[in-house]
């Protein structure tokens, strides 16, 4: 079979060899709390690389130190960090993957010494500290901080920039009215709420002429909370203003309990951001299948899977789906496993 999972995409003049995507996922393997990437990085990108991903994304990395995860996290707030960016980046490329980073900024989120920020002074739970509320002048701060990573991420030789504005990390929580409260030009209708988007991708285009894609959520599982409708509107925002790609996840915005969970529990809201707004979209949550995953791309659901956990269980994976889509004959075999995998 001719499978579409395995065939190549083209995006913004660039190709990707297939269209698995290594979804963006922090590992806290930083060793000196200085973001700078460790040994641990190029052997757990480095074997997805290997295993043909086509495209590789580098887990949240903060672009600024207040807006870390963890004092584990990768940055690219400085400098000093881009070379071992760069050699990270030169060493997937050897192996015929694309790179792309996920720039991020935990905001409320942020479990690191304080103080930390958020749209607003609300704490994410009990368990987390409380925030400060983002002046204006430091709204401009954290967007030139994004602007000023799109710059090291050039100078790396990344091939993608994502922005990370799901999973109730900052952006996020300017965006849902859950977390935003401002009675500024940032907060109130959804236009306002957008605004700090709004700036981050207008100075991101500013600086980045190749593929750009943006991590939502689509939905805040809350009432009054925001839903697809009001997503649709911001991915037009979002096509309008230059984006390639939206990589389209749910929740995080608040702490649940539970919700439902089920295989591809995601693929409707990339379905129809897809269809409704006429942008590309990702497709991610738990897609374990080359099956799974063939099925949603041939039905036009997405244009892109994002593989999050199965691949921390089988770097091969896309070997493994080729086998199981009798399409291996369209994978690309590393010279030096020629003997084992033919
Ligand atoms: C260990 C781990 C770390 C993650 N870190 C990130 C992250 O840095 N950025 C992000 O957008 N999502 C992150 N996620 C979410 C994944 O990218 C993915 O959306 C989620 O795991 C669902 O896909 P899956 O079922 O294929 O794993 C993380 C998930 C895991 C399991």
């Amino acid at each position: 079979m001719q499978s579409k999972l395995l065939a190549p995409y083209e995006i913004r003049e660039m190709t990707f060899k297939n269209r698995v995507v290594m979804s963006p996922m922090c590992m806290y393997a930083v060793e000196k709390k200085d973001g700078i990437v460790t040994d641990f990085h190029f052997t757990h990108y480095g074997s997805r690389a290997v295993g043909q991903v086509g495209l590789i994304m580098l887990e949240a990395t903060a672009v600024l130190p207040e807006g870390r995860i963890s004092e584990q996290d990768l940055g690219i707030w400085s400098d000093d960090q881009i070379a071992g960016l760069k050699k990270l980046v030169a060493h997937l490329h050897k192996s015929g993957a694309k790179v792309g980073i996920q720039l991020a900024h935990a905001g409320r989120k942020a479990q690191v010494p304080g103080p930390i920020y958020s749209a607003t002074k609300l704490a994410f739970s009990e368990k987390y500290q409380t925030p400060e509320a983002l002046t204006i002048p430091q709204i401009e701060t954290v967007v030139s901080a994004f602007q000023k990573a799109v710059k090291r991420a050039e100078a790396a030789g990344f091939d993608v920039i994502e922005i990370h504005a799901a999973h109730g990390y900052l952006v996020n929580q300017f965006l849902s009215p859950l977390v935003n409260r401002r009675e500024d030009q940032y907060g109130g209708p959804i236009g306002n709420r957008y605004q700090f988007l709004n700036e981050i991708i207008e100075a991101v285009r500013s600086e980045w002429t190749k593929p750009l894609f943006v991590r939502i959520s689509a939905e805040d599982y809350a009432q009054e909370g925001v839903h697809l409708e009001d997503y649709l509107m911001m991915s037009r925002w979002l096509r309008d203003q230059g984006v390639d790609l939206i990589d389209v996840s749910t929740g995080g915005v608040i702490p649940l309990e539970a919700y439902d969970v089920y295989p591809g529990y995601q693929v409707q809201y990339a379905d129809r951001i897809r269809k409704k707004v006429g942008i590309a979209t990702g497709a991610v949550g738990m897609i374990t299948t080359g099956n799974q995953a063939e099925e949603i791309l041939r039905n036009e659901r997405a244009d892109l899977v994002f593989i999050g956990r199965e691949l921390l269980r089988d770097p091969y994976w896309v070997k493994t789906s080729a086998k199981l889509l009798n399409a291996e004959d369209q994978l690309e075999v590393p010279t030096p496993y020629q003997r084992g995998w033919r």
